[in-house]
This record gives C-alpha cells, sequence and structure tokens, in this order.
C-alpha cells in the first residue's frame, strides 16, 4: 500500500472545507551524493572535522563579551551573504550538489569552514530541502523542478564561532498554496524574533509560533528545534517551535538560532535511511526560514543579514 497516496487522501478528506487544495508540485525522492570533500589545510576546522563527532559539552546558554558578539557578528554576517548569493542564483535545471560546491567554494575563499561537514557526519557542506523534505535535505544529482520550493541552509565556522541561517527559496512558477505556505513561515520567523528581550522566556517563542501558524492555516513540525549557537554548532538553550515548559529567560549576550518549519499537512516526519533526509509522513510540503539572533539590553539584534 502507497503510504503517501493514503495520507494524501485521509489528509484531503479532513481538510475539505479549509484546505480544498495542497497545490501541485512534485513529491522528491533523493538522488545520487557525489564524494566528500575535504578541506585544505590553512582552514581553521571545527572540534568534528575528523571523527565527525562534536566534543563540546555545554551546560548552559553561555553569555557572549564584546569580543566574541563581534566575532559572532562576522561569521553570521558571512553565513547571510552566501545564502543571499545562491538565492540570487537558484534556477531550474540546477542541482542541489552544484549549490553545495558552490558554498563550499565561497568558504574556503573566505577562510571559513562549511560547519555542516562532517557534522554528525553529514556528508555536505550544506543541507537543501526540496518540497516535501522538511529539512536536512543532502545535496544530490537531482535537478530543481519549476514550482519547487526549496530550503538552503548555511552555516559556516569563521574566526571559531558559527553562524547558522536558511531561507526557503521559490524556483521558477510556484504555486499560489506553496507561496503561501513560505510567506507564512517567514512571517512567523520575524514575528517570533519581535518578541525577544532580556527577561523573556526561551518557551514564549514556541509558544508564539504555534499560535501564529495556526492563524496562517499551517501547522508546525514538531521534530526540530532552534538552539544556541557560539564556539558550538548546537548546544543550550532549546528553542521549541510550539507550545512548550522549557524552562529560562533570555539575557543580554546570549545569542540563539529560531528556525520554525511550517507543513501544509500532518506534523509526522520520517528519517531516510541516509540518516538525515526528513520527509513529510503524509508527503504534505513544509518551508523553513532560519536566524541567529542575540539578545540585546532592549530586544534582539538578527545576526544574519546581509551586507
Ligand atoms: N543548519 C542546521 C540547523 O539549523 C543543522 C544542520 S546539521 C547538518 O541547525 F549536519 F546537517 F549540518
Ligand atoms: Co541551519
Ligand atoms: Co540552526
Amino acid at each position: 500500500m502507497n503510504l503517501c497516496k493514503f495520507f494524501s487522501s485521509v489528509r484531503n478528506l479532513y481538510w475539505k472545507k479549509k484546505k480544498p487544495s495542497l497545490g501541485k508540485y512534485v513529491i522528491v525522492k533523493p538522488g545520487k551524493v557525489s564524494p566528500r570533500k575535504f578541506v585544505p589545510d590553512h582552514i581553521p576546522k571545527p572540534s568534528y572535522y575528523l571523527t565527525g563527532e562534536p566534543t563540546e559539552n555545554i551546560e548552559h546558554p553561555d553569555i557572549k563579551n564584546e569580543q566574541q558578539i563581534q566575532r559572532m557578528r562576522a561569521s553570521c554576517r558571512l553565513a547571510a551573504n552566501i545564502l543571499k548569493k545562491i538565492g540570487e542564483n537558484i534556477k531550474v535545471g540546477q542541482t542541489t550538489d552544484e549549490i553545495d560546491i558552490s558554498v563550499y567554494e565561497t568558504c574556503i575563499q573566505c577562510g571559513a569552514y562549511p560547519s555542516p561537514l562532517n557534522y554528525k557526519h553529514f556528508p555536505k557542506s550544506v543541507c537543501t530541502s526540496v518540497n516535501n523534505v522538511a529539512c536536512h535535505g543532502i545535496p544530490d544529482d537531482r535537478p530543481l523542478e519549476d514550482g519547487d520550493i526549496i530550503n538552503v541552509d548555511i552555516t559556516v565556522f569563521y574566526n571559531g564561532y558559527h553562524g547558522d541561517c536558511s531561507q526557503t527559496f521559490l524556483v521558477g512558477n510556484v504555486d499560489s498554496e506553496g507561496k503561501e505556505l513560505v510567506r507564512a513561515t517567514e512571517i512567523c520567523l520575524n514575528e517570533a524574533i519581535e518578541i525577544c528581550k532580556p527577561g523573556q522566556y526561551f518557551r514564549a517563542i514556541g509558544a508564539f509560533i504555534e499560535g501564529r501558524a495556526h492563524q496562517l492555516g499551517f501547522r508546525v513540525v514538531p521534530a526540530f528545534i532552534g538552539h544556541g549557537i557560539g564556539h558550538y554548532f548546537h548546544g543550550p538553550p532549546d528553542i521549541y517551535h510550539f507550545k512548550n515548559s522549557y524552562p529560562g529567560v533570555m539575557e543580554a549576550g546570549m545569542t540563539f538560532t529560531i528556525e520554525p518549519i511550517l507543513t501544509q499537512g500532518e506534523e509526522l516526519i520520517e528519517i531516510l535511511h541516509d540518516n538525515w533526509t526528513a520527509v513529510t509522513y503524509d508527503c504534505a510540503r513544509t518551508a523553513q526560514f532560519e536566524h541567529t539572533v542575540l539578545i540585546t539590553d532592549s530586544g534582539a539584534d538578527i545576526l544574519t543579514l546581509p551586507n
């Protein structure tokens, strides 16, 4: 029995009044992955470069000092500039492997390490997640098709600090349902950043995003969370994107990501046998946006903005 089709029909019955259609798009099956790249000696490497296992053990959200903040700003700006350049060049027929090559080469030119490469054995320099792939898509030989939506998630390790951001781009002519999903996801991220300030609960972000997503007619995929970031790729705090009871409040000098994934369909995801690719169980499309933010004395600065 084809589970994808089965779940689509159940979902379509269930949502008939509210959501007459999930639109027109191609369900993605992963393609062929090219061999792993190595990084030249002169580029400073993160702890996991050789082993695939990060060694940092961060117990509490850390407060960055001025010098650390300057370094975070630089790595986040670089990640955002690379993401912008990739976005400007996305086109029908381009493979996600070509996007990976471009991210890898730009990082090396800039003296940065592409953080995903060998992070917990991830095989590539960037995550590329198309249509029903929720996140952690591995770049491969599949050419982008007219009407695809693709999340490109860029993290760089630069000057000893990671900067992490992602956007979902439209490829050619995307149907109105897809455009709405992408727009809603970006709204959820941007408005969630506006509630961040010293003294605010981390858990307020999730309560806000879940409520806003439902207002806009979408659901949050709960399996993936934002995270503290610094000389480590992922650390405390955990930033859930749905109503939760995670403890703790924001303090000036903290840096973390917010990275909601919204879906047109059901929340459930499945990890494929490559151990990374997360696809929706019902094959509905998802979109994701991510920024790294810094808590300041009065609110939050988005660090992952391009020049
Ligand atoms: N960039 C992703 C995030 O937003 C993490 C990707 S893990 C990787 O947290 F190994 F796939 F890179
Ligand atoms: Co990311
Ligand atoms: Co992240």
